[in-house]
């Protein structure tokens, strides 16, 4: 299938690494330009660096962090440098594990200004272009704990429903103008994020990491963790031109581990 996105620039946010770069080097296999935006320019540089040559020339870099309250700007600014940008992929690092009960207010506001100011301001921002232009997409990843709360998360449940609220709203404003809006919930993918919140539980529980691992592993239907490859099959999908009619969505990547319906 012909996504059609040659013709396409996308932004997308926490990409060098797990989730984000996936999206990244899906969406360039299908020959749109991306410029990568997350906190390290090494770290960027050595993705972009790892990339197959051809994918490479379409390949931009944007560091920033966005706990920066002037990143939303600067991202933006660098992104434009390489056309008008027709795919938002909003993705961030994910909170520290804790048990609700311990965690302050202070806490969640931190990570409010990490996880969601950011990417209200910059899809703010970018869907005005998208809408002159009468195409766009916007993507974000936030997780299937929006559906079913996970323990020893409640920071992410907590912000990334924030996310999903406003970004459903702003699907039914912006349908009209042929701007999708689609949310992503990854359940357990392969990543660093995975790996560091296995350890952690691990430290909690005095098991090992792999049994933690195999644990969480037999809790999902699949009966495995997800890859990077499959979730950024996904969101390329979404991205693409053929699905214009999928919008106001939240897409489950997860092996079926939400069990309601
Ligand atoms: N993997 C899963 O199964 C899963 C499931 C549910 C939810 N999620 C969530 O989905 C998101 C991506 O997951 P992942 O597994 O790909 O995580 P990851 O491997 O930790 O990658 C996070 C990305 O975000 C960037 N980043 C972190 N803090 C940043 C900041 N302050 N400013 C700008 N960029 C920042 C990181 O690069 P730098 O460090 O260079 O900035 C990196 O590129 C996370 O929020 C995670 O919690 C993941």
């Amino acid at each position: 299938m012909d996504l059609g996105l040659a013709d396409k620039h996308a932004l997308v946010l926490g990409a060098s690494q797990g989730l984000g770069l996936a999206t990244a080097r899906a969406l360039l296999a299908e020959g749109a330009c991306v410029t990568l935006s997350a906190r390290s320019p090494e770290r960027l540089s050595a993705a972009r660096d790892a990339l197959p040559a051809e994918h490479r020339i379409r390949c931009f870099l944007a560091p920033a962090d966005l706990a920066d309250a002037d990143a939303p700007r600067r991202i933006i600014d660098a992104a434009l440098l390489n056309g008008p940008v027709d795919i938002l992929v909003n993705n961030t690092g994910g909170p520290p594990p804790g048990l609700p009960s311990v965690t302050s207010a202070d806490d969640v506001a931190i990570q409010f200004d990490r996880m969601v100011k950011p990417v209200l301001a910059l899809t703010i921002e970018l869907v005005k272009g998208m809408r002159e232009r009468q195409w766009g997409r916007i993507l974000t990843i936030a997780s299937s704990g929006v559906v079913q709360p996970i323990p020893h998360l409640p920071v992410s449940n907590a912000l990334r429903s924030t996310l999903v609220g406003f970004m459903k709203t702003l699907a039914g404003e912006v349908a009209p103008d042929g701007v999708t809006v689609n949310v992503l919930l990854p359940g357990r993918i392969a990543t660093a994020r995975t790996e560091t919140l296995d350890a952690a539980a691990a430290q909690r529980s005095g098991r090992s990491v792999a049994d933690i691992g195999r644990e969480s592993a037999a809790t999902i239907p699949a009966g495995r963790y997800g890859t990077v490859e499959e979730f950024g099959a996904v969101a390329a999908f979404l991205a693409g031109v053929p699905a214009g009619y999928v919008t106001g969505s939240l897409v489950r990547v997860d092996g079926g581990a939400i069990r309601s319906v």
